[in-house]
Formats: C-alpha cells, structure tokens, sequence
C-alpha cells in the first residue's frame, strides 16, 4: 500500500479519502504547479474546458487512481467507467499527460483546490 507522510500527516493512497491539514508551503507549490500546469483548461469553482476541481477528490475511489488520471488520463479513461463517462461529457478532450508530476505534488495541487473551494 502507498502511503504518502508530510509531517506527522500520513495520507493512504488507497483509503476513502480523508480531510488532512497542509503547510502553508504545499499550499503555496500547489497552487504554482496548478497554475502553471493546469488553470488553462480548469477553475476550481467552476467549469471551462475541463470540470470544475471543486469535490473532485471525493468524486474519485482512491487516489490512486486520481493520480494515475493526472498523470496520464487516456490510460484511465480505457479502464474506467467514471472516467470514461467524463472524456465523453467533455467533447473527448485528452488531458495532456504529466508523467512528471509526483504523487506528492498532485496532493498539493489538491490541497490548494480544497483550500480554495466554495462550500
Ligand atoms: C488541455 C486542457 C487540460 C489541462 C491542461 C488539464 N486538464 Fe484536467 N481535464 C481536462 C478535461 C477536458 C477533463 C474531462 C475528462 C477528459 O476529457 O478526459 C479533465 C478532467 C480532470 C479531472 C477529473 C475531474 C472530476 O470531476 O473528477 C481531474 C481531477 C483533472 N482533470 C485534474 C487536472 C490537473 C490536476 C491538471 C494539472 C496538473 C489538469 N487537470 C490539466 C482538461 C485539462
């Protein structure tokens, strides 16, 4: 099992998700790589070219797969029906692949995406 430890904060990679606390230094990286990396096809709130990120970790299973659909989202798309269902909602656009990114960094980009939500 992958267990991601910041802190004294461990977060399974394949447990329910779980509310966690951030420094504000990952807050910071993940909102950098989320604009740099992500922002021009999504907003947090709300919808553009991608979905909105607002609740998306909960719409996941696990983070394992949330990562691996970040990290190369056609791979997921093939094997998975919730993933499958949004490509085809969203004019079959391939997210570009990011094998680059780390599990730590896409909890990151997280992290800022839930510390900026609307309720
Ligand atoms: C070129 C546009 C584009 C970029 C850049 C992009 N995405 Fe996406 N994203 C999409 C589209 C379009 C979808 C809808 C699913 C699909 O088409 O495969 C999506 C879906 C998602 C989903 C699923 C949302 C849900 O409701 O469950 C997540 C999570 C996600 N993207 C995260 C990211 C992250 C994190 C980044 C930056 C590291 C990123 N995306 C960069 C276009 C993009």
């Amino acid at each position: 099992m992958l267990i991601a430890c910041i802190g004294v904060f461990c977060r399974s990679a394949t447990a329910p998700q779980q509310s966690t606390v951030y420094t504000s230094a990952e807050l910071e990286a993940g909102k950098q790589l989320f604009s740099s990396l992500c922002g021009n096809c999504h907003k947090i709130n709300a919808d553009m070219s991608g979905p909105a990120l607002r609740g998306s970790l909960a719409r996941w299973p696990n983070r394992a797969l949330l990562y691996a659909f970040v990290r190369n989202s056609k791979s997921v798309v093939d094997t998975n029906a919730y993933a499958k269902g949004l490509y085809l909602a969203y004019n079959q656009t391939v997210m570009p692949a990011m094998p680059q990114l780390t599990d730590n960094q896409i909890d990151q980009i997280f992290a800022y995406v839930e510390a900026n939500s609307q309720p």
